[in-house]
Order: C-alpha cells, then structure tokens, then sequence
C-alpha cells in the first residue's frame, strides 16, 4: 500500500530514516538521539550503518576507510557492502515493522563516489538498480555545515581515515553533491543547519520525526 500523508511516501511496514553529511557535519551525534527518541515512543528500531551493518559489510568497510584502490572497485564494494546490507538487514526488518535508523545509504554513494571521486552517475544508478530497486528511505536527514567548520570538527577528533583526509575541493563536490540530491528529491530530504545548537537541532528531529510517526500509525488504521 501506499499512502501519502505530509509529503511522506510509505511504502512497507517500517520506516526507513537516513543520515548523511559530510565528514565532521555532526550527525553521529543526533544518531543516537534519534534512536533513543524512537524506542521511548514505542517504536521498534534498529540503528544500523554504511558501509557496515552485516558481518561481511562491517569487513568491507573495514577495506573502503583503510586501502586504496580504483574508484569504480571503491563503488563495487560500496554497493557489495550495501547487497548484503539491504537483503539480510534493512529489509527484513522494515517488513517486520521495524523502523530503522540507518547511518548513510546510497545518498553517500552519489555524494562521495560520484560527486567528490567523480564517477558517472549512471553508473551509481545501474548499481543502485541491482541492489536495492524498490527501496528508498521515507526520510532523510542531510546535516548542512560550512566545510571550515566540519574541518575544524574533524580535525579535533579521532584519526581520520581515507575519505577524511581528503582535501577541501573533494569535500566541497561532495557537499554540492548533497545539495543536489537533496533538491531532486524535496520531498525525502529534510536538510538540518549543523550549526544550529544540538538542542535546536533536537526540536526540528522531534517536529520531523513526530510527523513521520503519525504517518505510520494512520497507515495502520
Ligand atoms: P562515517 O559515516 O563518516 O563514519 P564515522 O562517523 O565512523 O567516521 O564513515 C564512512 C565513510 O564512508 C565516510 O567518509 C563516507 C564514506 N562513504 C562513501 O564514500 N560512500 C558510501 O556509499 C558510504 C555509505 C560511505
């Protein structure tokens, strides 16, 4: 079934909410939150990420933050990781009625390998064709900072890997790659001004998300 209420389109029986942004934008922080936020209402959810979530993804993943390699074996395994991700993961559990949480999905994709590495589009689109064709998140959260600051963020923190020691012109066709799917798509992305306190951020999640559960229960009706 598929029923649209408030822009959001609900296609199975959990919902799917994504997070992206640049490195250092600040949505690791939220993530948890939103988590947290979801179970005290109730909802089953599962938190999960990319490239990751599965045993076998968690070691490709491993492989994509560490060595270097071409940019299309860099998307094969991108997608690989996702495969495995989608079909014994994300899936199953929105078919249960699970929401779940997911930390990056294919936006990145589009953003990282196709915007910031700069590989085809096309490319990206056959591959997304294959591993995941009849799904896409409900809602996306894509955390907007000035590159400067993300920087500064990142720089503060643990040791970088391979896409965060990337230099400033990576980062900022990565970000006009956000931009542009964010405005192909208006209706699922939802896109938060990082440097906004953590507190205001919470509210615009909380409006968001409220919304998003309304949806879902209407569904059930
Ligand atoms: P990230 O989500 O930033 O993890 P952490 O917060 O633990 O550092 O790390 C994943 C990295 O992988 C990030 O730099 C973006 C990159 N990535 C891609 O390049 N393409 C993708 O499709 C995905 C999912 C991630």
């Amino acid at each position: 079934m598929l029923l649209e209420t408030e822009n959001i389109k609900i296609q199975s029986k959990g919902c799917f909410i994504t997070l992206e942004g640049i490195d250092g934008a600040g949505k690791s922080t939220h993530l948890n939150w939103l988590v947290n936020y979801l179970q005290a209402n109730g909802i089953k959810t599962v938190q999960t990420r990319e490239p990751g979530g599965t045993a076998l993804a968690e070691q490709l993943r491993n492989m994509l933050l560490h060595q270097n390699m071409h940019l299309t074996t860099e998307a094969l395994l991108m997608f690989a990781a996702r495969n495995e991700h989608v079909h014994k993961v994300i899936s199953p559990a929105l078919s249960a009625g699970a929401w779940v949480v997911c930390d990056r999905f294919t936006d990145a994709s589009y953003a990282y390998q196709g915007g910031g590495r700069g590989l085809r589009y096309e490319t990206l689109t056959a591959l997304e064709n294959i591993v995941h064709p009849d799904l896409q998140p409900n809602c996306t959260f894509l955390f907007d900072l000035p590159l400067d600051i993300a920087r500064e963020r990142l720089n503060a923190g643990a040791s970088l890997d391979r896409f965060e020691h990337e230099q400033r012109p990576f980062f900022e066709r990565t970000q006009a790659a956000y931009h542009e799917r964010a405005n192909q798509y208006p209706q699922r992305f939802c896109i938060i001004d990082s440097s906004k306190t953590i507190q205001d951020i919470r509210i615009i999640l909380e409006q968001k998300v409220s919304k998003l559960i309304q949806a879902f229960k209407l569904q059930q009706c």
